[in-house]
């Protein structure tokens, strides 16, 4: 069930670490076709819902910045399009830093702050201070505005979805028999063997990857369908096998020409509830 036939195209607007176009693009035969509420925990950019675009969804992040764009989108897109208009027209180097360190009343000065910085700063990093403080500099794009913007289809869509700012569990935990649950968390493994793993540690621990399995297992075992991406690695393995979930490997690239280890950081996990053919 889709508003896909009906929708003109509406992207993702955030640029956003581990976004998973990518995913869409090569592997959503693995999505199921039928399902009634869309549940999507770890929503960064939304790629999965964009390519969707379900007709009932619940959306979340632990993110405030994050969520904060999306709501704004959804109750006053006009204010969102206008206040990206003047960003647009101020954009230099002393107005980026004003921008950053100004403190935001309401939501939607919030989320069309959010999607300003997301789209001048350093390569689209999202990254705090200890008080909460984005601190990313300015990058090189100057953009705010993107040709493929349509504010208006996104607030339609996002009219039937519930957005909560909120951990991961408490939204898994409203997945009901029938419903569909698209996880993409921080990825993080049991033994840290390189940097990159080491710093999502902080964002997401070893502790938080068992509560997540958990939490995916009770979904499952009332009924809903799974699809999980995670690092291909033994320790996320160990996690989902043996209660009933379907592992697949994919590559995020098409032709590779490593091998070995290589080849295995561009590869990634998909953990199902249902068997792909
Ligand atoms: C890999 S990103 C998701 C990317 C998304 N699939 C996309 O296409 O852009 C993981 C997201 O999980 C969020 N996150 C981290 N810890 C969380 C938690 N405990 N509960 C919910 N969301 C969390 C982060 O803010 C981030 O947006």
């Amino acid at each position: 069930m889709s508003l896909q036939d009906t929708e003109a195209l509406v992207l993702p607007f955030l640029k956003w670490p581990g976004g998973k176009r990518w995913f869409v693009k090569k592997y959503s035969d693995l999505l199921p076709l039928d399902y009634n509420t869309y549940l999507e925990p770890f929503l960064g950019s939304g790629a999965v819902f964009f390519h969707l675009k379900p007709t009932r969804a619940i959306l979340s992040d632990l993110n405030p910045d994050v969520i904060a764009a999306y709501s704004s989108i959804k109750t006053d897109f006009k204010f969102i399009k206008r206040s990206l208009q003047y960003h647009q027209r101020k954009h230099n180097e002393d107005y980026y830093y004003q921008v950053r360190k100004k403190k935001t009343i309401s939501e939607c000065q919030q989320g069309s702050k959010m999607l300003y910085l997301n789209r001048t700063c350093f390569n689209g990093i999202y990254r705090v201070n200890q008080n909460g403080e984005f601190n990313v500099p300015i990058g090189s794009k100057e953009k705010v505005l993107l040709d493929t913007d349509d504010f208006e289809s996104i607030s339609k869509l996002l009219q039937s979805a519930q957005i909560f700012k909120s951990d991961f569990e408490f939204v898994i935990d409203k997945a009901k028999s029938g419903d569909f649950v698209f996880a993409d968390p921080p990825y993080t493994v049991r033994h840290n063997l390189n940097g990159f793993i080491k710093y999502n540690e902080q964002l997401f621990s070893w502790a938080d990857q068992e509560r997540l399995a958990s939490s995916l297992l009770r979904a499952k075992n009332r009924g809903a369908k799974i699809v999980l991406t995670n690092a291909n690695h033994s320790s996320i393995k160990e996690l989902y096998e043996g209660f009933g979930f379907h592992l697949r490997v994919v590559s995020r690239y098409s032709s590779i020409a490593a091998s070995g280890a290589d080849r295995k950081q561009f590869e990634e996990l998909v953990i199902l509830s249902h068997p792909n053919k």
